[in-house]
């Protein structure tokens, strides 16, 4: 899968982008990903991005010609256009495993107050929100995002189970788990886990998945979430 991500901050995204599981996952030629300077697309002496909002407000939006010029620069034949925004739909596990199918994203950070509304309906396939709240700027949810997706590639994971029974990928959240010491400070590690019988191991784990999801998320079971 190709990724290109363009902000005004690009170094937000190359450090946490290149550790890891991701750092890995480009080693091994399942992601090539790279992240760009909006400003490269500046086209004026000072290399500006922004300008003030028609109609009066707060704060700065940012211009049309540079993002025009950076999709044009960037898509191909089947890319997706994600913008990073609190006003998209909201990201879930469900949306990483169907971008997880595409062959190539191009990501766009916003910034300031906002991006001329002409980008996202000209160029733009779907807004994208990381959660209910507003991040300072969109480079971070982007790195939410691609972590999110990039996983969900075969061969990305050492062990291809550990996507598979994962929290949200069954509606419930994990059950909790345990290493040695068998014992530490007097508290015990439930004694199923130690037995060794995997259809008492699995149930048990079904239902402290339950419990768990019960308490903290409900909306889940309501299938809500
Ligand atoms: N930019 C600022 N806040 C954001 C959010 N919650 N999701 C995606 N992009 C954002």
């Amino acid at each position: 899968m190709r990724i290109d991500i363009v902000t005004i901050f690009p170094e937000m995204c190359a450090g946490p982008l290149g550790l890891s599981m991701m750092g890995r996952a480009r080693e091994k030629g399942l992601l090539d990903l790279r992240v760009h300077d909006l400003r490269e697309w500046a086209t004026d002496r000072h290399r500006r991005v922004d300008d003030e909002p028609y109609g009066g407000g707060q704060g700065m939006v940012m211009k049309c010609e540079p993002w025009f010029a950076a999709v044009e620069a960037l898509r191909g034949e089947g890319t997706r256009t994600v913008l990073m925004t609190p006003q998209g739909r909201r990201f879930c596990q469900a949306e990483a495993e169907a971008f997880a199918e595409c062959g190539h994203l191009v990501v766009l950070c916003g910034h300031y107050e906002g991006i001329d509304h002409r980008v996202v309906e000209a160029l733009v396939d779907d807004e994208i929100s990381i959660g209910d709240y507003v991040l300072t700027n969109g480079a971070i949810a982007a790195n939410v995002f691609t972590d999110a997706v990039v996983r969900l590639i075969p061969g990305v994971l050492g062990d291809e189970r550990s996507a598979e029974e994962e929290s949200f990928s069954d509606g419930l959240l994990e059950a909790p788990c345990y290493t040695r010491p068998a014992e530490f400070r007097g508290m015990k590690v439930p004694a199923v886990l130690l037995e060794g019988n995997h259809a008492k191991i699995a149930a048990w784990k079904r239902e402290r998945a339950r419990e768990r999801t019960a308490a903290v998320r409900p909306d889940l079971l309501a299938g809500e979430g």
